[in-house]
């Protein structure tokens, strides 16, 4: 949450760092703002509400500075102001700063530093620290020497308690940045005579594709021709690893789609065909997957899974679970990561734990990480974005490599997530008792899911058409069974969270014991009921719907047969293996929220409330 861009180099701060904050809003839209340090002094423009609204501030001013700043803000302490809204200046006015996390213990260090005469114009935790920074230089021996700014910045950040990406200016050092990072991300980014620092690779990719990820407790120190990295603690100097990103600018573009959820929903078959690409074995019986550090002699000796996760991918790992204990007969229990830091549960000595995170950076599911390695379980990351902290703390994995998701509701990122997930399901399977033909006709499922997804998205205008029909309901019920209840969660989950419509998932034959008696003409429900041996049985629970006078958007199987009547909407899915119908499945719920969102006029990619990426607790 929050996106921080610095940069420091030749060409103008401020229009970079505007391009930069216009992409990694997701991560917080609450306020932005931006400092600029030129003639040995700060502008701050700072305005609540979009980026949008800070450009329309900036474009009357001539700014030529080439060092700067800026934020977009998901409010933790203090209200949704402009006051509140990054960057915080100290209140000697020699230090500019942006940050993304919480400083658990800025009570204590606001009460010292009022002590000492500085003051205060925010809410914000942020400004304590800034003004820790501003004590501790004004303590530091003026000795002409450029470490002094890192020094006191390093010195501050010894005395915070809690999480932090933050990058500072100082007006003393007018052509240096120095950011830190501890359980927020921060990525440098090494450019041509520039330097950026981004809590987000989208924001630095059309400069360089040259990163290095920085590891908690590391501080650097960037001007625009160099950079040094060393621990807060030690002070050690680390040679830095640069890496190189693939993402191309064009990837987190909106091409000629009205939102990002809209174009992601429809990247959906060329994403996953990535999801899959070369994770077949030669004679296409099997999954491979090359980085997961594990032989398949370790893998036998596990007798349990957990998965942990948050949301959406929560969702994905049910899914995950129900393929697993099918196909491998291994045991799977699926945590929310929230819960399982905290919740202490014994785990048996062979357990292998998976966190599942889109992100890479949600602060619960690395905290569960960090909570099953420190009592000494390996922990595999099935994860989206390269080099996120996740994918760099676990002890292996599989990326999903589903592109970058803007969109701040999760939709190829959660069926790629089910993708790996069968995957693995018939990787485990095949190391266990599922036969050569099983997993070939397994296989076969599989590397039919983009052709299938692509015949489901034809049906786009036909769900637009139900959507607009139910838009102006204010309640629904999402049910369905077995892999189906998963994407029942999934689709309230999608369609409260963008919609702001209040949506119930449930297990279809649960309805009996509680939740029908919401059942009413005006509040429908999306109900699953495809082919197979349930079928009968979900027909029967619609019926009772009907009974009710209530309506029901069935999702199905092309060539199901209904009793006249009982369908208000049926939108079908094509034929297919059970690995892969939550797959297909999700599709319709994702575009009927959307479809939903949109006639609503909702602001589909930055619901109020949200940010992509949750790196607070
Ligand atoms: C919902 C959504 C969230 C995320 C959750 C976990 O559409 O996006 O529920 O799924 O915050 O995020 P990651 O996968 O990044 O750990």
């Amino acid at each position: 949450m929050c996106g921080i861009v610095g940069y420091v180099g030749k060409q103008k701060a401020s229009s970079i760092i505007l391009e930069g904050l216009k992409r990694v809003e997701y991560r917080g839209y609450d306020s932005a703002g931006l400092a600029v340090l030129e003639k040995g002094a700060f502008t701050v423009l700072k305005k609540t509400g979009r980026v949008d609204n800070l450009v329309k501030l900036v474009a009357p001013r001539k700014f030529h500075a080439t060092t700067g700043i800026g934020h977009t803000r998901w409010a933790t302490h203090g209200g949704v102001t402009d006051a509140n809204a990054h960057p915080h200046l100290s209140s000697d006015g020699k230090f500019a700063i942006i940050h993304n996390g919480v400083i658990e213990n800025y009570v204590g260090m606001k009460q010292f530093l009022a002590g000492k005469g500085y003051t205060f114009q925010s809410e914000t935790d942020t400004e304590a620290l800034v003004n820790l920074i501003a004590y501790h230089f004004a303590k530091e021996p003026a000795n002409g020497d450029r470490s002094r700014f890192l020094e006191s910045v390093r010195k501050a950040l010894l005395h915070v308690e809690g999480t932090y990406g933050i990058a500072v200016l100082c007006t003393e050092c007018p052509d240096e940045i120095v950011g830190a990072r501890k359980g927020s991300p921060l990525i440098l980014g090494v450019g041509d005579g520039e330097n950026i620092l981004a809590s987000d690779v989208s924001a630095l990719v059309s400069r360089t594709q040259n990163v290095v990820y920085l590891k908690d407790g590391e501080v650097v120190h960037l001007t625009e021709k160099s950079f040094s990295l060393s621990t807060i603690q030690e002070q050690e100097e680390i040679t830095p690893k640069i890496d190189r990103v693939s993402w191309k600018v064009e990837d987190a573009e909106l091409g000629t789609f009205a939102h990002f959820m809209e174009k992601e929903i429809f990247e959906q078959p060329a994403a996953l065909e990535n999801t899959m690409r070369g994770r077949f074995s030669a004679d296409a019986s099997t999954a491979i997957f090359g980085g997961l550090n594990l032989t398949a002699g370790d893998l036998r000796q596990i007798d349990r899974l957990v998965f942990c996760a948050c949301g959406t991918a929560w969702h994905a790992c049910l899914v995950a679970e129900q393929l697993i204990e099918r196909y491998a007969r291994i045991p799977v229990e699926v945590e929310y990561a929230s819960e399982f830091r905290y919740r202490n549960a014994p785990l048996d000595k062979n357990t292998l734990v998976f966190v599942v995170t889109q992100s890479g950076e949600t602060l619960d599911t690395l905290e569960a990480l960090r909570e099953a390695k420190r009592k000494g379980y390996t922990v595999l990351a099935i994860v989206n974005v390269v080099g996120s902290t996740i994918a760099r703390e676990s002890d292996g994995g599989i990326y999903q490599h589903a592109g970058p998701e803007i969109g701040v509701a999760s939709t190829k990122a959660f069926t790629s997530q089910l993708v790996v997930g069968a995957m693995l399901a018939l990787y485990l399977g095949r190391l266990r008792d599922m036969s050569y033909s099983d997993g070939v006709e397994y296989v076969k499922a599989l590397k039919q899911v983009p052709e299938l997804i692509k015949a489901v998205l034809t049906q786009a205008p036909h769900i637009k058409a139900i959507a607009k029909r139910f838009s102006h309901h204010r309640d629904f019920l999402f049910l369905g069974r077995q892999s189906m209840f998963p994407i029942a969660l999934e689709g309230a989950l999608k369609l409260k969270e963008i919609s702001y419509i209040h949506a119930e998932g449930y297990p279809a034959a649960e309805m009996k014991h509680g939740p029908i008696a919401l059942i009413s003409p005006d509040c429908p429900t999306v109900f699953f009921a495809p082919a197979g041996e349930m079928f009968p049985k979900l027909v029967s629970s619609i019926q009772e719907i009907k009974a009710r006078k209530g309506q029901a958007i069935v999702i199905t199987t092309t060539g199901a047969e209904f009793p006249p009547g009982l369908a208000d909407e049926r939108i079908d899915l094509p034929p297919c293996h059970e690995a892969i119908l939550p797959i297909l499945a999700t599709i319709p719920v994702q575009l009927l929220s959307y479809y939903i969102a949109a006639e609503l006029g909702r602001d589909v990619d930055k619901p109020r409330n949200l940010a992509k990426s949750v790196t607070v607790e």
